[in-house]
Parts: C-alpha cells; sequence; structure tokens
C-alpha cells in the first residue's frame, strides 16, 4: 500500500512538472516558444488582439462547405458542430460518411474547442533502459492530433476526413480540387493565393489545407473561456456548495484523481486550465458492439499502435488514447474514443466502479469468466492503467464515489460548458 502511493506521488509531480512547462512558458509564449506547439501557438488571453487572415476567413467558408464532399453534404460541421463545441451534434458512437452517407467511423467525434493551439507536438522520449521505462518516472508519450495522436500539424490532419472512404470521401486531391474551383469563393482564394493558384495542384492543396489550419487556430469560436468555470476563476461568480463539493472529488488524489489528469488548475501566466493534460492512457473502456468494425472478433482500435496509426511498434502502447479536455462534456451524448458511454454519469461511474463491479461493465467469457478488459487482446491487457486512482480497487470492494458524489462531480463538470450568463446565471 504504501508502496503503491509513493509511486503515485512520484508519478502525479513528474507530470505536474511536465505540465507546469506546458501551461507556463513554452506553450503560451507566443511567437517565440512555437517548437513546443503543435501548430503556431495564436494568444488565447481575452484581451489579445484578435487575428484573422484572409487565409482563415476562407478556410471558415471550406470548413462549413458540404460540396467539398464526395456525397456532397458533408462538411468539417457536420461531425464538429458549432453549437456543440465543435463536436458531435447527436449520441452516435461514430457519426455515418461516405458517398452514400451510410459509412460508419470508428471512433467518436472529439469536440475542437480549445485544444487545437494548445495541443502540443508528439513526443515519446523513450528512456535507455527497460527498468527506467517501467518506472513511473518514464517520459509517457504526450500530444499530436487525433485520439491516437497521430498528426502534428492541423493542415496534415484535415487530409484525412477530407479523403477517408467514411467521412468526406473525395476520391484524391484532384477530386477536391475540382470542387474547390466551383465552389463561390474560387474567386476570392485565387485573389489570396495567386490568380495562377490552381494551376499548380499542389501548391493549390497546400494553401487549401493551410486555409483550414488559420481558421482552427484563429477563429475566436474555438476558445471562448465563457464557461462559469472561467468566469469562477476570474472571481466573478461563486461555484454552488454542489459544484464546488464535486470540484473537491474531482481533485482528491486519494479519490477521483481526475485532475491529475484532466488538469484543473491556471498556468503560471494565468492561463485557464483545459482539464486534459494531453498525455496518453489505456482505461480498459468496454467494447461497442454499436461499431460495426467490431463485429469482427478480431479487430481492437488499439489507439498508439494502430490500425490507424502505424508508427509504433512498442507493445506498451497498445490501448493508449489521448487524455480529451472535459470542456463542455456536459453538452455531449457520446464518450472516449469508442463512444462506449452516452451520459457523462456513466462515464464517471464506470471510472469509479471498472475495478469494484466487473461485471456491471465487461461480459462473461464462454467460461463464465468476467472478460474484463474486453476491447484489448488477452496478452495486451497488462497495459491497462491499474495503478492511477481511481483505478486501483479490487473486485467487490467500496467505489471510490457514491451515487450522491457522481451527482455533484457531474454539477461542477456542468460549470465547463460555454456560454454560462452571469445575469440569468445559466447556460445560454
Ligand atoms: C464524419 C465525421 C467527421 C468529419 C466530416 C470530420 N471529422 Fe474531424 N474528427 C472526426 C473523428 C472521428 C475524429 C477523431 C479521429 C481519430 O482519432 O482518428 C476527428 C478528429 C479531428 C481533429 C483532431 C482533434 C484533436 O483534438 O486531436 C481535428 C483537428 C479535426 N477532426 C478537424 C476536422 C476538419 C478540419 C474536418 C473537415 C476537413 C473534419 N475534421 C471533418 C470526425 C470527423
Ligand atoms: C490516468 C489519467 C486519467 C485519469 C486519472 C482520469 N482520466 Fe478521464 N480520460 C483519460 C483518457 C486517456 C481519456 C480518453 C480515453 C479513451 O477514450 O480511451 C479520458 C476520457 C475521459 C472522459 C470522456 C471524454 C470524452 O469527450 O469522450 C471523461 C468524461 C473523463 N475522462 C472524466 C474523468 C473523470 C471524472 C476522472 C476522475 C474519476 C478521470 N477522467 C480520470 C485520462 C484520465
Amino acid at each position: 500500500m504504501l508502496s503503491s502511493v509513493i509511486r503515485f506521488t512520484a508519478r502525479a509531480s513528474a507530470r505536474r512538472i511536465a505540465l507546469a512547462a506546458l501551461m507556463g512558458g513554452a506553450l503560451l509564449g507566443g511567437a517565440g516558444a512555437a517548437p513546443a506547439v503543435a501548430s503556431n501557438a495564436t494568444p488565447t488571453s481575452a484581451d489579445a488582439k484578435p487575428v484573422y487572415s484572409d487565409a482563415a476567413a476562407l478556410g471558415k467558408l471550406m470548413f462549413f462547405d458540404p460540396a467539398l464532399s464526395a456525397s456532397g453534404k458533408m462538411s468539417c460541421a457536420s461531425c464538429h458542430s458549432p453549437e456543440h463545441a465543435y463536436g458531435p451534434p447527436n449520441g452516435l458512437a461514430a457519426q455515418l460518411g461516405g458517398t452514400d452517407l451510410h459509412q460508419q467511423g470508428t471512433r467518436a467525434v472529439p469536440s475542437l474547442r480549445y485544444v487545437l493551439n494548445r495541443t502540443p507536438i508528439w513526443t515519446h522520449a523513450q528512456a535507455a533502459s527497460l527498468s527506467e521505462r517501467l518506472s513511473e518516472t518514464d517520459n509517457a508519450p504526450v500530444g499530436g492530433f487525433g485520439w491516437d495522436g497521430r498528426f502534428n500539424y492541423l493542415h496534415d490532419q484535415a487530409n484525412f476526413p477530407l479523403f477517408n472512404p467514411n467521412e468526406m470521401a473525395n476520391k484524391d486531391p484532384a477530386a477536391l480540387l475540382a470542387k474547390m474551383q466551383r465552389a463561390p469563393y474560387a474567386a476570392r482564394f485565387k485573389e489570396v493565393f495567386g490568380q495562377n493558384i490552381f494551376a499548380d495542384p499542389t501548391k493549390a492543396f497546400t494553401q487549401a489545407m493551410y486555409a483550414i489550419e488559420r481558421f482552427e487556430l484563429e477563429d475566436p469560436s474555438f476558445h471562448p473561456y465563457t464557461s462559469k468555470f472561467d468566469y469562477y476563476l476570474d472571481g466573478k461568480v461563486q461555484l454552488t456548495a454542489q459544484e464546488f463539493r464535486g470540484k473537491k472529488l474531482f481533485d482528491d488524489p486519494a479519490g477521483g484523481n481526475c485532475a491529475s489528469c484532466h488538469i484543473d488548475q491556471s498556468g503560471v501566466n494565468g492561463a485557464h486550465p483545459l482539464f486534459t493534460d494531453f498525455n496518453f492512457q489505456a482505461l480498459g473502456v468496454p467494447r461497442n458492439a454499436e461499431l460495426k468494425v467490431n463485429a469482427d472478433p478480431k479487430y481492437f482500435d488499439m489507439g498508439l499502435c494502430g490500425p490507424l496509426r502505424t508508427d509504433q511498434s512498442d507493445k506498451l502502447n497498445c490501448g493508449l488514447f489521448k487524455s480529451v479536455s472535459l470542456r463542455n462534456t456536459a453538452t455531449r451524448h457520446v464518450f472516449f474514443h469508442n463512444g462506449r458511454f452516452h451520459t457523462l454519469k456513466e462515464a464517471l461511474r464506470f471510472y469509479v466502479q471498472r475495478d469494484t463491479n466487473p461485471d456491471k461493465w465487461y461480459p462473461r467469457d464462454a467460461h463464465g469468466k468476467v472478460d474484463k478488459f474486453n476491447d484489448l487482446p488477452v496478452a495486451l491487457r497488462v497495459n491497462v492503467d491499474t495503478t492511477d486512482e481511481p483505478l486501483t480497487r479490487k473486485t467487490g470492494e467500496r467505489p471510490v464515489w457514491s451515487e450522491r458524489d457522481i451527482d455533484d462531480v457531474a454539477a461542477f463538470l456542468a460549470t465547463l460548458s460555454d456560454g454560462y450568463d452571469l445575469k440569468s446565471k445559466a447556460v445560454k
């Protein structure tokens, strides 16, 4: 017990140090500090001068343009809905796309709010020796876009949905450029990037992806900081007793311990927290039968080690997914990379009862044994986190939170929804 406490503390403090660096100078220091950030940093504080380039304005038109898909009916915003914090507009585990809009994706749609200009570059500094790697102080993988961190730049990421057969399903860049030349903003595109831009397809494609990236980085709608929690941090409103109790449960290192990964402290320069550390973990989220790919018992989405990501051969990385921001999480109807849960409270219950009541979350195998961590091949289930609270309990032990605690944490997390109105004291 004691040794596990020491191990945990070491991990938490290592994380905090890494985070202090992340949230402090390096990430938000502005142009000079750009190397630490996946995309060029734009200032995020409310009083910073807004930047809005011509490229961003074009990128916005592209982001909302369904004509850029093979179906003619799907834009980036179909899945990343601005009315839903740039997250999914519905509770589907994965969205339907493709030429006929019937092709199901394989992962839940993440919210694009807050993280785009603050996601660090993917890094996984590997320790030299195995013993160091197995210790808690090893540098954990961090950063990059996607649940598996496989893209370092938004202009590379944008390539994926535009051509993915389950999403916007364009055949190739030529097909996309043909659509762009017919778009109402084609003339504007030429004004901004050169009258002959479409004569050079490679250059035109690069500029198109750049435009989307600029929109994602520059548009203030991606980081409004208008939640009750933001106003609380600014001293403009108090949390209710229930919300405050929920926050304490969320923070308690010996209890929920949520804040050790979903950071809720402001950065040293006062930057409001994003509720993620951009680290990767295997949480053992149960397999989701709602995903058609899962009909094949041999198919496993293993995050860092594939199938979408292909550059990580290290078996220790199998099953790890990126920790996501919990801002606006109370507005979602689908949770975790595979969309296994559809209410926030169920997601919270999973965290605290995964180990105390495994039969509630996992099916039984042919021998009647609970098939714990069933969304990973048996040999890789050792990768699932069983050392961070609250994921350390034994079957039959008391869950770290009661139903009332879960209500309180859910009430706290609801303070992270944007659009809080200080006058009516409600989310608009
Ligand atoms: C059919 C639904 C769908 C469409 C359309 C779609 N996306 Fe996504 N988006 C997703 C899913 C699912 C993920 C997670 C993908 C993964 O982890 O592999 C994602 C991830 C992202 C991310 C990474 C976010 C992060 O925090 O890591 C960005 C950025 C993004 N999408 C931008 C776009 C842009 C730009 C477009 C339009 C060109 C677009 N998306 C179109 C479903 C969609
Ligand atoms: C060890 C790090 C860690 C801890 C501790 C942790 N989380 Fe997470 N959280 C993650 C990761 C990683 C994911 C994404 C995992 C996945 O989808 O497979 C995640 C996902 C989530 C999601 C789903 C969000 C979405 O948009 O799909 C919620 C909600 C959540 N966490 C809440 C909590 C709460 C509440 C606690 C405390 C009980 C907590 N987390 C503790 C790392 C952590």
